[in-house]
C-alpha cells in the first residue's frame, strides 16, 4: 500500500478501505507516513468529507494507536463529559463536583488550552499544589474512593490525535467535521468512560459556528460512540457570548465556586443544571432527567456539590483554603475598565476576540511553552439582552502588564449592540442521543 494513492483516492471523493485508513493512522504514528503526506490527506479529508464506517474507523484506529485506560474494576458506571471547547467555559469545575456528589462517578482526562479556550487543567493549578498529572492507579483510586477526578492525558492516550492535531492546527485543517469527531471521541473512548456527554457549543466563539453544523457534529460523536458500546448523547449550546462572567483562570475558579454556592451567573449554573440532570440519568442514579435537575438543584442548595470540590481539589493536592475564601487569590496589579461609548442592548459578545483579548491580558498561552498569569482575565459586566448606557462599564480587565491600550479597544468593540430590545435564549438548545 501506499500513502499517495490513498491520498488520491480520497482526493477525488472516494471512500476508504478499513485497511487503507489504518495503513495511515499506523504510519503517521511510527513516522513512515511523513508530515506533509498526513497533511495533504487531512487536507482531502477536510474537503472531501469521509462517510460514517470511515470516520468510525478512523476514531478506532486513533484509539488504539496507544495505551487504552480500563475503569472496569471501579463499581458502577462510569461518566466522561467534554466540551468542543468554549470562552469561559468552567462547566466541568461545577458539574463535575454535582454529579459525584449525587453519587455518580466521573473520571474525566483533560487536554491543556491553547490559543482562545483555556483549558480546564489550567484553572485548576490556579490553586497552589493543585496536582494534574495523576498515575493511572491514582486516577483510578480517586474515582472510586471519592466519585471525581480530573487529570492531564499521559502522553501514551491516542499518541495518533497528538500528531494529527498538532499538524492540524498549523495546516487549516481543523475544521472538518470527520477530523473533529475522530480526534475528540478517540481520546474519549480511550478514557474508559461507559457513558460520554458531549457539550458541543455553536456560536462566534466555537469551531462550529451555527446550530446546523454543530449538530451535524454532535450526531456524527454520538453515532462512534453508540457503534462502539458507549451511552453517548451530546447538548447543543450556545457560544455567542462567554460563559459566565468571568474569563481567565483563578476568576474562573471564583466563579465556580459562587455557582456551587447557589450565587453563579444564571447561564452556567443552567447548563450545569440540564447537563447534569443527562450525566446522572446516563449513571443510571436517576430514571429520568427532570428527576436529575432536581438532585442537581438540591446539591447547589445544600452545598454538598461545593463540599465535592473541596474534597476533589485536597485529594489532588490542591490548598482548599482558597476555595474557602476566593480573597487569597492574587489580584491582578492593573484593573481597566472597559465602558460603552453608545447605548444600546447587547445583541453578541464576539467571544473569539473576548478570548484572545484575555491571552493577551496574560491569561492563555499561544505555545505549549507560554506561562501563564492565573490572576489575569477578563470580568464582564453585561451579557446579551442587557440595556447599556453611554458610559457603562461592559467589562473589566485584569492584568499585570502595561499598554493593554489596544485589548481594551478591541474588547470594547466585541461588544455588538442592537438599538432594539434583545431576547435572552436558553444557553442548551438540543439534545442528541436520548434514549426514549
Ligand atoms: N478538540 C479536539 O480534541 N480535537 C479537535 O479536532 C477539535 C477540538
Amino acid at each position: 500500500m501506499r500513502m499517495v494513492d490513498i491520498i488520491e483516492k480520497k482526493r477525488d471523493g472516494l471512500s476508504l478501505t478499513d485497511e487503507e485508513i489504518r495503513f495511515f493512522v499506523r504510519g503517521y504514528v511510527d513516522g513512515t507516513v511523513p508530515d506533509y503526506q498526513a497533511s495533504a490527506f487531512a487536507m482531502a479529508v477536510l474537503f472531501r468529507g469521509m462517510d460514517s464506517r470511515e470516520t468510525a474507523t478512523l476514531t478506532d484506529a486513533m484509539m488504539h494507536s496507544g495505551e487504552t485506560i480500563d475503569l472496569s474494576d471501579i463499581p458502577g458506571v462510569k461518566v466522561d463529559k467534554h466540551s468542543t471547547g468554549g470562552v469561559g467555559d468552567k462547566t466541568s469545575l461545577v458539574l463535575g463536583p454535582l454529579v459525584a456528589s449525587c453519587g455518580a462517578k466521573l473520571a474525566k482526562m483533560s487536554g491543556r488550552g491553547l490559543g482562545h479556550t483555556g483549558g480546564t487543567l489550567d484553572k485548576m493549578e490556579s490553586v497552589p499544589g493543585m496536582r494534574i498529572a495523576l498515575k493511572e492507579s491514582e486516577f483510578k483510586d480517586q474515582v472510586k474512593r471519592i466519585g471525581i477526578a480530573i487529570a492531564g492525558q499521559t502522553a501514551e492516550l491516542v499518541p495518533a490525535d497528538k500528531k494529527l492535531y498538532a499538524l492540524r492546527d498549523v495546516t487549516g485543517t481543523v475544521e472538518s467535521i470527520p477530523l473533529i469527531a475522530s480526534s475528540i471521541m478517540s481520546k474519549k473512548l480511550a478514557s474508559g468512560s461507559d457513558a460520554i456527554l458531549l457539550d458541543v457549543k455553536f456560536g462566534g466563539g466555537a469551531f462550529m459556528k451555527d446550530i446546523k453544523q454543530a449538530t451535524v457534529l454532535a450526531k456524527t460523536m454520538v453515532e462512534i460512540g453508540k457503534n462502539l458500546g458507549r451511552d453517548t448523547r451530546a447538548i447543543l449550546t450556545d457560544m455567542d457570548q462567554p460563559l459566565g462572567f468571568a474569563v481567565g483562570n483563578a476568576i474562573e475558579v471564583i466563579e465556580a465556586v459562587n455557582t456551587l454556592k447557589g450565587k453563579g451567573p444564571k447561564d452556567l449554573e443552567e447548563l450545569c443544571i440540564k447537563a447534569g440532570g443527562i450525566l446522572l440519568t446516563q449513571a443510571g442514579i436517576v430514571p429520568d432527567e427532570t428527576e436529575g435537575e432536581a438532585r442537581i438543584e438540591e446539591a447547589i442548595r445544600s452545598g454538598k456539590g461545593f463540599e465535592k470540590l473541596c474534597e476533589f481539589f485536597a485529594a489532588q493536592g490542591g490548598d482548599v483554603r482558597y476555595l474557602e475564601d476566593t480573597s487569597l487569590f492574587p489580584r491582578a496589579r492593573f484593573v481597566h475598565e472597559v465602558k460603552a461609548t453608545k447605548e444600546g442592548h447587547v445583541e453578541r459578545i464576539d467571544c473569539l476576540a473576548v478570548g484572545l483579548s484575555a491571552m493577551r491580558l496574560g491569561a492563555g498561552r499561544a505555545t505549549l511553552a507560554d506561562h501563564i498569569d492565573m490572576s489575569a482575565g477578563i470580568l464582564l459586566k453585561k451579557k446579551v439582552g442587557d440595556a447599556v448606557k453611554k458610559g457603562d462599564v461592559l467589562c473589566l480587565a485584569l492584568t499585570n502588564k502595561e499598554g493593554v491600550g489596544d485589548v481594551l479597544k478591541t474588547l470594547e468593540g466585541s461588544f455588538v449592540l442592537s438599538e432594539t430590545e434583545v431576547e435572552k435564549k436558553p444557553i442548551v438548545r438540543r439534545v442528541i442521543g436520548r434514549e426514549v
